[in-house]
């Protein structure tokens, strides 16, 4: 039975991740930063304690791992809080060095990395610089791996599609939107992308590729909370609250405790990101992601 590390399988994703492995039968690790909290969650998975940020601590985690997926991101993200660590270079491009680094020598056979759509590791982006930069420490491993590049993903245990749903259901009348809503991506439902992860975790068709993997549907960020209005049969008119307007709110939250907003968070959420899937589904033909208004509909029909 392959062991398999999912390091980030407590969060949205490597959740996801985790259940996939256990259905098809692998033996399943999660690194967490702390097992009793994770233990809580019910995955069916051992816990090994480890931190990203500490490179002492990763060899025990990836002892007898025959493939790691790493799928970590700081708290709080998109928001960074400089002072405590918590930044995109910090943790997804140092972060995944150390990690790829202790593999190496563990003798970790493969590597599944979990990047994003507009992954640079010359971009100005922190964000798209940092995964750039994780991609790199990857491919220079010396072994297998895949690289996926999810668009947005949705489900129901995320974050940020649960608190548009929130808001369009709390608020009358308007839906705030920050931007103009001109943003385009490709929803992704997080079962589907868990499917092509999965796959390319356990077999050989994505070895040494890096791939795309995004929803049918190109859609504006406004399209999105038109959809989900309609799915929701709530009708309301979109307030777009101007991007400069909320970087000014920004500069004010960056100088309180806590991640509330930052300047570099609007771009964040504002942005294109949009998915080519062709290289993935010509090399897993069983990867066809739901479109959006179906996954919408099937994860509200439960709530
Ligand atoms: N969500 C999306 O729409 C999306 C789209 C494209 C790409 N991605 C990428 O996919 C990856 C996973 O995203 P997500 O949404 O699943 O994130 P998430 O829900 O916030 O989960 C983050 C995970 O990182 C772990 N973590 C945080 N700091 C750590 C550290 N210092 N050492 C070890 N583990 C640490 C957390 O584990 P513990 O708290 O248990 O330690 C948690 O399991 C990220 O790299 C993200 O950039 C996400």
């Amino acid at each position: 039975m392959t062991r398999v590390l999912v390091a980030g399988g407590t969060g949205f994703l490597g959740r996801a991740f985790v259940r996939g492995l256990h259905h098809r039968g692998s033996r399943v690790a999660v690194l967490t930063r702390n097992p009793g909290r994770a233990s809580r969650l019910a995955l069916p998975a051992e816990f090994v304690e480890a931190d990203v940020r500490r490179p002492g601590t990763l060899a025990p985690a990836l002892h007898a791992v025959d493939t790691a997926i790493l799928s970590v991101q700081f708290p709080g993200y998109p928001v960074e809080a400089p002072a405590r660590g918590r930044t995109f270079i910090e943790v997804d491009a140092r972060g995944t060095a150390a990690l790829v680094e202790a593999a190496v020598r563990a003798g970790v056979r493969k590597l599944v990395y979990v990047s994003g759509v507009g992954a640079d590791p010359h971009a100005a982006r922190s964000w798209y610089r940092a995964k750039g930069l994780a991609e790199a420490s990857v491919r220079d491993s010396g072994l297998d791996y895949v690289i996926v590049r999810p668009s947005w993903v949705y489900g129901p245990e995320d974050r940020s599609l649960n608190r548009f749903i929130a808001l369009l259901r709390a608020i009358p009348f308007v839906f705030p939107q920050l931007g103009d809503g001109s943003g385009r991506i490709t929803p992704l439902h997080v079962d589907d992308l868990a499917d092509l992860v999965c796959e390319a975790t356990l077999g050989a068709a994505g070895d040494g590729l890096t791939l795309e993997a995004g929803g049918p549907d190109v859609m504006s960020l406004d399209d999105v909370v038109r959809t989900a209005m309609t799915v929701l049969g709530r009708r309301k008119a979109i307030l777009h609250v101007p991007a400069g307007l909320a970087k000014l709110a920004a500069v004010v939250a960056e100088l309180v405790p806590g991640q509330i907003l930052s300047r570099d968070a609007v771009d964040f959420v504002i942005q294109d990101g949009v998915a080519d899937s062709d290289l993935a589904r010509s090399r897993f033909p069983a990867f066809r992601p739901r479109s959006f208004g179906a996954g919408l509909a099937e994860y509200l029909s439960r709530t």
